[in-house]
C-alpha cells in the first residue's frame, strides 16, 4: 500500500479529487492542516481519516513538527503532497522528506510563484499581465518556496477570459486532474529525476 499525507489549508477540492480518483493501492493515511477548523476537514471526516492540525509554536490543540514527523513515520509515509497548504515547510521536514514531498501551484512556474503567490493573487496577476495561457504545476518542495523541480505543467487557453476568477475556474479542472494522475505515477516507482529532469515514465 502506498501511503499519502495530504496538507491543507482551504477548502479542499485538490483533496477530494485525490480521493474521488485514486487507486485503490494508494491510501491517504493523514490530512493534516495549519488550522484547527480547516473547512477541508469535513472531507476526512467523511473519509474517516486521522487529521492533524500542525504549527511551528506549541499552541494547545496542535502538533509541532516533530511530534508530525513522528506521526508520518509511524504512518510510514512514503510521499507528502501540499493541497492548498499556505504555510512554509520547515527545513527539518523538508531534511526527512527530500524528493518525497509535492505541491500543486495554480499558474506555470517559475512564472507567478514565490511568496504571497496563492490563491486569487496568482490569477490577478496572470490576468493584469494579459497572459494568453495559464495552468498548473507539480513541483518537489524544497526549502524555496515554490523552487522545487518541476514534475508535470499542464497549460489552458485563457485568451477569452474577462476575469481572474475565470482563470482560477479553468486552471483548478486541470489541477484536479493532474495532481491524482501525478500521485498515482509516484506509487508506480515512475517519476524519475535525472539531474535537472524530471522524468514521468509511461
Ligand atoms: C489550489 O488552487 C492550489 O493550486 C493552491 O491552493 C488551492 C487549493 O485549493 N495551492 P483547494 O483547497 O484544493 O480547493
Amino acid at each position: 500500500m502506498y501511503k499519502i499525507a495530504i496538507l491543507v489549508s482551504g477548502r479542499g477540492s485538490n483533496l477530494r479529487a485525490i480521493l474521488n480518483t485514486i487507486s485503490n493501492n494508494i491510501s491517504v493515511a493523514g490530512i493534516v492542516s495549519d488550522k484547527i477548523d480547516c473547512p477541508a476537514f469535513a472531507i476526512a471526516d467523511q473519509y474517516n481519516i486521522p487529521k492533524f492540525s500542525v504549527a511551528e509554536k506549541s499552541r494547545s490543540g496542535y502538533l509541532d513538527y516533530e511530534e508530525l514527523l513522528k506521526i508520518f513515520s509511524e504512518f510510514e509515509i512514503d510521499l507528502i503532497v501540499l493541497a492548498g497548504f499556505l504555510k512554509k515547510i520547515p527545513d527539518k521536514v523538508i531534511d526527512e522528506y527530500e524528493g518525497r514531498i509535492i505541491n500543486i501551484h495554480p499558474a506555470l512556474l517559475p512564472s507567478f510563484g514565490g511568496k504571497g503567490m496563492y490563491g486569487i493573487n496568482v490569477h490577478r496577476a496572470v490576468f493584469n499581465r494579459s497572459c494568453q495561457v495559464s495552468g498548473a504545476t507539480i513541483h518537489f518542495v524544497d526549502k524555496i518556496y515554490d523552487n522545487g523541480k518541476i514534475i508535470a505543467q499542464e497549460i489552458v487557453d485563457i485568451s477569452d477570459v474577462q476575469s481572474p476568477e475565470e482563470i482560477a475556474e479553468r486552471v483548478l479542472k486541470v489541477e484536479h486532474k493532474i495532481l491524482p494522475e501525478v500521485i498515482e505515477k509516484f506509487a508506480e516507482n515512475k517519476v524519475i529525476v535525472k539531474g535537472n529532469r524530471v522524468i514521468i515514465q509511461n
